[in-house]
């Protein structure tokens, strides 16, 4: 596993390219994330092993974060992160210095779109544009065939799919389930910020879901009555930041819920600020899980 540190490190992915062992029908594969790697990081390295070479990066990126955030605080953990990588066949880290990645003021950034208004983008304003500019020059660098993110930043992808298809970038996006403790805490760098009686606090989030889910199941249609149930599971927590009904991928407010939907919820607890979503495809007719940005395992090739 090679570490590279810069763009010029990151020239060693064309050499790979055109050495003969690299099987030119696989794809590159990019996971980008901020360190502090879990079990939820590593499936989705995982999901790209399956494809082909994966490059995952590690930045914690100072752009996303607000003021008063906890960008300082943000866990940093290179050997740990390095361990967990190795054994599953990473090609390449790529782990830039915040000079690397960001050069003078005034230099250009990516502004979100619709879909980056509310939830998150209401709650932490500039978070998307943080993120979109961070993996836009990410795709830059890397030039990965395909690129892949968790489900649990769901916003976090539709905002990345839309600049993706707005800006003609040429990748291929596709989205990984969700990781859950075995009492359903979606698992989070995050949680560590929580103590045991928190942690118990926390679970309120993944409850407010499962309950909505619960009446989905059951035909319920009414977005008001969906989010009158998300927040009252929402009411353990120590303060209630979203619960919502949106349709997938515009984020629209249904006033029935049909199609694509996402739940999501924000709740701060102690310290940490906790986002947990479904994204449930109702057009069977029946609750099923879908996609935000496509099926790993449905890769058609370049
Ligand atoms: P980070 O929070 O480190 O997450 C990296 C990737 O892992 C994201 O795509 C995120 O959605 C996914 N992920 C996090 N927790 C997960 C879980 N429990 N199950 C499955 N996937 C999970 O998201 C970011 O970093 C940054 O915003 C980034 C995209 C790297 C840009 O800086």
């Amino acid at each position: 596993m090679e570490i590279l540190r810069t763009a010029t490190d990151l020239r060693q992915l064309d050499k790979w390219r055109s050495e003969d062992n690299w099987r030119s029908e696989q794809p590159l594969v990019l996971v980008p994330t901020m360190g502090a790697l879990h079990p939820g990081h590593l499936s989705l390295v995982e999901a790209g092993a399956a494809l082909g070479p994966v490059v995952v990066s590690i930045f914690v990126n100072p752009t996303q974060f607000g003021p008063g955030e906890d960008l300082d605080a943000y866990p940093r953990d290179l050997e740990s992160d390095l361990a967990m990588l190795e054994p599953l066949g990473v090609k390449a880290v790529f782990a830039p210095s915040v000079t690397e990645m960001y050069g003078q003021p005034g230099e250009v950034t990516v502004q979100p779109g619709n879909r980056g208004q509310g939830l998150c983008g209401g709650d932490r304003p500039g978070h998307f544009s943080g993120v979109l500019t961070v993996v836009a020059k990410l795709l830059g660098l890397v030039r990965p065939d395909v690129a892949i993110f968790g489900r649990k930043d769901a916003q976090q992808c539709l905002v990345i799919r839309q600049m993706v298809e707005d800006l003609k970038i040429p990748v291929w996006l596709a989205d990984g389930p969700t990781v859950r403790e075995a009492d359903g805490l979606a698992m989070s760098s995050r949680n560590r910020y929580l103590s045991e009686e928190q942690r118990l606090q926390a679970l309120c989030l993944s409850r407010a879901l499962h309950s909505a889910r619960e009446m989905l199941v059951a035909g319920e249609r009414n977005r008001e009555k969906l989010q009158a149930a998300l927040l009252a599971e929402l009411s353990d927590a120590d303060k209630m930041e979203y619960a919502e009904v949106r349709l997938v991928p515009d984020l629209e407010e249904p006033v029935a819920v049909s199609g694509t939907v996402l739940l999501a919820v924000a709740a701060r607890v102690g310290p940490a600020r906790l986002i947990d979503n479904l994204v449930l495809d109702l057009s069977s007719g029946g609750v099923k899980d879908g996609f935000l940005l496509g099926d790993p395992q449905r890769w058609s090739g370049k």
